[in-house]
């Protein structure tokens, strides 16, 4: 997927430098560093660079890294497992987990891993796109479950994000809620999502029989319910970074 991620995902022009304005914001130190923890191929990362930061990409998926690599050439980029981080205690200033939680892979292991990297009074900053509930992604995924259910498979019973966001609350709770982005598009179609979900995480561990068959009955129900695989309304989006601040 990682020639095709940012393709697939695009964040509208702007975002990647209010995250950065954001984080800064809030950081207890005038040059903080930085760690992109599943920076996969560097959607966020331009601002950060442009800037001259101290910032430092990770990622467990060699593909995403090569793509990073190929747009940011001199990046700092390290493979690593969240779970077990290369890194000093106190490493880091602010911690980066974008679009990254509801796919962790160990999350349970990883917070506490992040926690111990970061510098008393330092941030980690969860950013997320927030779809309507009624959206086509929403209305798709929650179909798509039905779906697999029927075929005796349940890749979205856990909800990883949920309790790792739980998680995090407990245990960093001075912690504040930012939507640093709005904006309406009509992107979202029956083709895009299954396009982009099917190449996604949590989909790719289903068998590929089981996979296909399951976005074949999506399909036909899509091009029913939406009158064609491209239909889009407009819907609004949003930005929304949580920062969680270490005692
Ligand atoms: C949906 S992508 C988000 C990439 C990037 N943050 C962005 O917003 O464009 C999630 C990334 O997390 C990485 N990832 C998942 N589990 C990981 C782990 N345990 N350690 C490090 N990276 C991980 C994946 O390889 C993937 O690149």
């Amino acid at each position: 997927m990682a020639p095709a991620f940012n393709r697939r995902r695009p964040l509208p022009s702007g975002v990647p430098e209010k995250i950065r304005d954001t984080v800064f914001a809030s950081a207890h130190t005038k040059a903080p560093r930085v760690l992109d923890l599943g920076a996969g191929s560097g959607r966020v990362a331009g601002p950060f660079l442009n800037a001259g930061d101290d910032y430092t990409a990770a990622d467990l998926s060699m593909g995403m890294l090569g793509a990073f690599q190929r747009q940011h050439e001199s990046a700092r980029l390290i493979q690593a497992d969240a779970t077990v981080l290369p890194f000093p205690d106190a490493a880091f200033d602010i911690v980066l987990l974008v679009q990254v939680l509801s796919g962790l892979h160990g999350w349970r292991r990883a917070l506490p891993e992040i926690v111990r990297t970061i510098a008393p009074a330092g941030i980690i900053a969860v950013g997320r796109v927030v779809s309507p509930d009624d959206g086509v992604d929403a209305v798709l995924k929650a179909k798509l479950a039905d779906i697999l259910a029927s075929l005796e498979t349940f890749p979205y019973r856990d909800k990883p994000r949920d309790d790792a966001m739980g998680w995090l609350g407990l245990h960093l709770p001075a912690n504040s809620v930012h939507t640093i982005a709005r904006w309406t598009t009509a992107e979202r179609t029956p083709r895009a999502f299954s396009e982009r979900h099917g190449s996604g995480a949590r989909f790719s561990k289903i068998a590929s029989e089981t996979g296909k068959m399951a976005m074949a009955r999506l399909e036909a129900w899509a091009n029913e319910r939406y009158g064609g695989l491209d239909a889009g309304e407009p819907e609004e989006h949003r930005f929304e970074l949580s920062i969680y601040r270490k005692n």
